[in-house]
């Protein structure tokens, strides 16, 4: 099979992890007799420096033409503590998102039995931990109306949702819960936001047509406090786009490391995969970001993007193999030798 793949490396550790990520889909599709067309495109910072936007119009064709994007990370510190500056590689990230409709973030969080006492939470709290965030990715309060008014000295950012906004990711929150323990937990603050409203009448009433998936509704600061306590209760999460960002964060503590979870962002036109970590600055160049979650994004993309269930079932075990192995970065490895992103990929090609 010929995979055209858009290749946006971005900013950071971002082109080391993509660069490990490359290396693996190579050898997976030399194994599995497929031709991968990697198609390079420009954004974040890197674009901005190049040609003074995040996300080009170039790299948004790129993007139109490819089968699926893989993405590395966004974000430069020279940005982050200048709130006057005009341009922001972040807006790259969302213009993205807009552009391409990936309404939809798919964030699992699982463990790994051989790292289970690398997380900071208790081990009989988090064992057998098998969760999926489904996260709006193109509206509410990220793409509201946002300014300043009383000559700056107010600043507002408006939260919208449409009944559409909120069927179309909820569907896709019912149609994977059938996938799997058929339970689906709606988060949102119905006890206090008229968007959240909208979102929990808007998913009662589409109860009916999955008559087999139990729904909970349950307000977001509930769940901050459940999900680190009992994680295993929780199966299919859907939320808006704010609290999908933050409770996703959270929810990365319970697999140990960051550096290990995958997402994908899907819509109606593309499919986007990235990890979940961002750009690391402090580590750039240095050749010790852990490059697993892009690979594991890699994986989720052979099986997402072109429903090659083997190649990524095959991604996976070596990665648990390395995992088993103590092939590990410096942020998973303890007081044992950690290994370095290119000495993480290279054995992962070796051993595929
Ligand atoms: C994420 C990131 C982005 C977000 C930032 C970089 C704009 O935190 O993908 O979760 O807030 O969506
Ligand atoms: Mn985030």
């Amino acid at each position: 099979m010929k995979l055209n793949i858009a290749l946006l490396a971005g900013d950071g550790i971002g082109p080391e992890v993509i660069n490990e990520a490359v290396k693996v889909c190579d050898a997976i599709a030399t194994k599995f007799n497929h031709e991968i067309n990697w198609m390079p495109a420009l954004t974040g910072a890197a674009a901005i420096d190049a040609v003074g936007e995040p996300y080009p119009d170039e790299t948004h064709e790129i993007c139109l033409k490819a089968d699926a994007v893989l993405f590395g990370a966004i974000g430069h510190p020279k940005y982050d503590n200048d709130p006057s500056a005009k341009v922001r590689p972040e807006q790259g990230l969302l213009k993205m998102r807009k552009k391409l409709g990936l309404f939809a973030n798919v964030r699992p969080t699982f463990t790994f039995p051989s790292l289970i006492d690398n997380s900071p939470l208790k081990r009989e709290r988090i064992e057998g931990t098998d969760l999926v965030f489904l996260r709006e990715l193109t509206g509410g309060i990220y793409f509201g109306e946002k300014g300043r008014r009383d000559g700056g000295e107010t600043a507002f950012d408006n939260c919208v949702y449409t009944r559409f906004e909120v069927q179309r990711l909820a569907k896709k929150g019912f149609e994977l819960a059938m996938t799997r323990t058929k339970k689906l937990c709606c988060v949102d603050k119905a006890n206090v936001l008229e968007t959240s409203r909208l979102w929990r009448e808007t998913v009662q009433a589409m109860e009916k047509d999955y008559p087999e998936v139990t729904v909970s509704y349950e307000f977001v600061d509930a769940v901050a406090m459940r999900l680190v306590q009992w994680p295993n209760s929780y199966d299919v999460l859907i939320t808006e786009n704010l609290f999908g960002d933050i409770l996703t964060d959270e929810a990365s503590v319970i697999s140990g490391s960051m550096g290990l979870m995958p997402s994908a962002s899907v819509g109606t036109e593309n499919q986007l995969f990235e990890p979940i970590h961002g750009s690391y600055p402090q580590a750039t160049g240095l050749d010790i970001a852990n490059p697993l979650a892009t690979v594991l994004s890699a994986a989720m993309m052979f099986e997402m993007a072109f429903n090659l269930k083997e190649e990524a079932e095959a991604i996976k075990a070596v990665v648990n193999k390395s995992l088993a192995e103590g092939i590990v970065t410096e942020d998973l490895s303890g007081k044992n030798k950690a290994y370095k992103t290119s000495e993480v990929g290279n054995w992962l090609v070796e051993n595929i």
